[in-house]
């Protein structure tokens, strides 16, 4: 069993996507271990952020990133790292297949809806950034 960290992105939140990215996911027999909305502080961000730090888009993804609400959401199941990331699809929504999130609901890459951590290393870092150990149910 793996533990992944999703982030419903601002542009997600505003499109009204979170229910149906929550439903995508327990479709598939993934299931929601935590779960809550917020407006992510900068330090947040750039912590979420670190392995981006000093690339050309770094200042406009936690600019982006703390525009306005999230949702974020701890999703466990068998290779939940991997299930999450090809359910999302690529990280340019123009190279995102359709049917993957991201391909169905995106067309610009600063504002690809949807966040999953990329190994189960990373997940456990971004868990930890979100998450207190008792807000996960198990
Ligand atoms: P994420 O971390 O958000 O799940 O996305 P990802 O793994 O698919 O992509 P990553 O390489 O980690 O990039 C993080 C986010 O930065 C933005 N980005 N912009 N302008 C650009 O060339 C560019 N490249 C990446 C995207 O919003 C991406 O999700
Ligand atoms: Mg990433």
């Amino acid at each position: 069993m793996q533990q992944t960290l999703v982030l419903v992105k601002p542009d997600g939140v505003a499109k009204g996507l979170t229910g149906e990215i929550i439903s995508r996911f327990e479709k598939r027999g993934l299931k929601i271990s935590a779960l809550k909305m917020f407006k992510m502080s900068v330090e947040q961000a750039k912590s979420h952020y670190a392995e981006h730090q000093g690339k050309s888009f770094f200042d406009e993804l936690v600019s982006f990133i703390t525009s306005g609400p999230i949702v974020a959401m701890v999703v466990s199941g068998e290779n939940a790292v991997k299930a999450v990331r090809s359910m999302m699809g690529a990280t340019d929504p123009l190279n995102s297949a359709p049917g993957t999130i991201r391909g169905d609901y995106a067309l610009n890459v600063a504002n690809n809806i949807i966040h999953g951590s990329d190994s189960e290393n990373s997940a456990e870092r971004e868990i930890n950034n979100f998450f207190t150990k008792s807000e996960i149910v198990n």
